[in-house]
């Protein structure tokens, strides 16, 4: 399969070696496709021929979208806590209240695998309508043995039958379910005595996350979750510091973590400890936004602190019902100062590294995997001040159009 993207008017994409805010611009370039691999960029009358031939002139084209943080795998929805939230109710006090993400918890458990299954094919569908090819992919809706195993086992199934690419996260550890409330101890060592074992032996994902947070999971429960899984080779990820300057940046930094995801109130002593020790803040705008808060998480200190950031959607039933990357280039240029130049960076080629993936995927390079998004905009500046739009002509995945407007 052959695939030529003829007469583009602007390519913009970031490379490893450049920094970060600095782009690779070519113009008026063609982009040729073999198989899964972009295997030549050129320009003027060379171009070989191609099975297939799509014509960019007037548009963008950029790596495509790689979403570091979403929580995909969910039954039904939560638009009535969004009502309440309207009304003048927190977060806190809906899922204090047993709302939130144990709301979801219940739903999940009564849901089969074939409903789940259908309903995420779905929502791989609108990922790819908004350029998105690949997302990391959080468990942490089952909170029980069997279900969190069956949230791991849908994305690993759907891994092997469509094309979207789903890095799947264990957050066994997202709430403390129902029946442990009185015996947290017990749903800790749950998971790591039985899940994190069983999940690494059968290669159910790659990463182990936990949700660091006051009324959630301590500091010292975070650690001891964490070091488990690294001791089985799971790579950890942080919830931290969303709703309270809590340790959780910190811990990051101690454990060395990939990511630490969120980071709304995070200390000057918890941004320095994400710079020295090479973690990647995920940055979720959207979930700010949604959750109706005012404070954004400090993005420009972190970056004059030498961290580089993702932006990512935060996809989930509770705290940001969105699979729109393009919204959050507007929300984190608008809530956070970032300029259209860096939020390329941080939603493809430094999501890329938090996923371990950056050889193959987040940047347009020869050699590299054909993940690509063709934008009908005139330049890159146009995608975040276009806000709330879709601006996808084109989404290709492995070389294949997965999404044509
Ligand atoms: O990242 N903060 C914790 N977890 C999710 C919320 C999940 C939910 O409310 O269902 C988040 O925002
Ligand atoms: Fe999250």
């Amino acid at each position: 399969m052959s695939l030529l993207i003829k007469n583009i008017t602007h390519l913009y994409t970031p490379l490893h070696g450049l920094k970060y805010g600095q782009l690779n611009h070519i113009t008026n370039c063609h982009l040729y496709i073999i198989n899964q691999k972009i295997t030549k960029i050129s320009k003027g009358n060379d171009f070989p021929d191609a099975e297939m031939v799509i014509n960019a002139k007037g548009q963008v084209v950029l790596p495509g979208f790689i979403d570091a943080h979403t929580h995909p795998i969910f039954w039904m929805t939560r638009e009535g806590e969004f009502i309440m939230r309207i009304q003048g109710k927190s977060y806190e006090e809906i899922a204090a209240a047993g709302g939130g993400i144990r709301n979801s918890v219940r739903r999940f458990r009564e849901a089969s695998k074939e409903d789940l299954i259908e309903v995420t094919k779905k929502r791989i569908t609108r990922f790819f309508e908004y350029g998105t090819t690949t997302i990391e992919a959080k468990s942490g809706y089952g909170l029980s043995f069997d279900d969190e195993i069956k949230s791991l086992e849908i994305i690993k199934e759907l891994n092997n039958e469509q094309n979207l690419e789903m890095i799947s996260t264990f957050l066994g550890a997202h709430e403390i379910p129902d029946e442990y409330q009185s015996d947290r101890a017990a749903y800790i060592n749950l998971i790591k005595k039985k899940m994190i074992p069983y999940i690494a032996k059968n290669n159910l994902a790659q990463f182990c996350d936990v949700f660091c947070e006051k009324g959630v999971y301590t500091v010292e429960e975070s650690r001891d979750i964490l070091r488990t899984a690294m001791e089985f080779d799971l790579k950890p990820r942080i919830h931290a510091d969303e709703l309270n300057a809590f340790g959780g940046a910190e811990l990051a930094g101690e454990l060395k973590a990939v990511t630490a995801d969120h980071l709304v109130r995070t200390s000057d002593a918890g941004i320095k400890a994400m710079a020295e020790n090479g973690v990647i803040p995920v940055l979720l705008p959207g979930t700010t936004f949604f959750l109706r808060k005012d404070q954004y998480a400090p993005a420009r200190k972190m970056i004059d602190a030498g961290c580089r950031p993702a932006v990512a959607t935060d996809f989930n039933p509770g705290s940001s019902a969105t699979q729109n990357i393009q919204l959050m280039w507007s929300i984190a240029s608008l809530k956070m100062g970032l300029l259209p130049e860096e939020l390329l960076w941080s939603t493809t080629l430094i999501p890329a590294q938090s996923l371990m993936l950056d050889k193959k995927i987040g940047s347009i390079e020869v050699g590299k995997q054909a993940d690509l998004v063709i934008l009908d905009i005139p330049n890159l500046e146009y995608l975040p001040y276009n806000y709330g739009m879709n601006n996808t002509a084109y989404t290709i995945k492995k070389g294949e159009i997965v999404y044509k407007r």
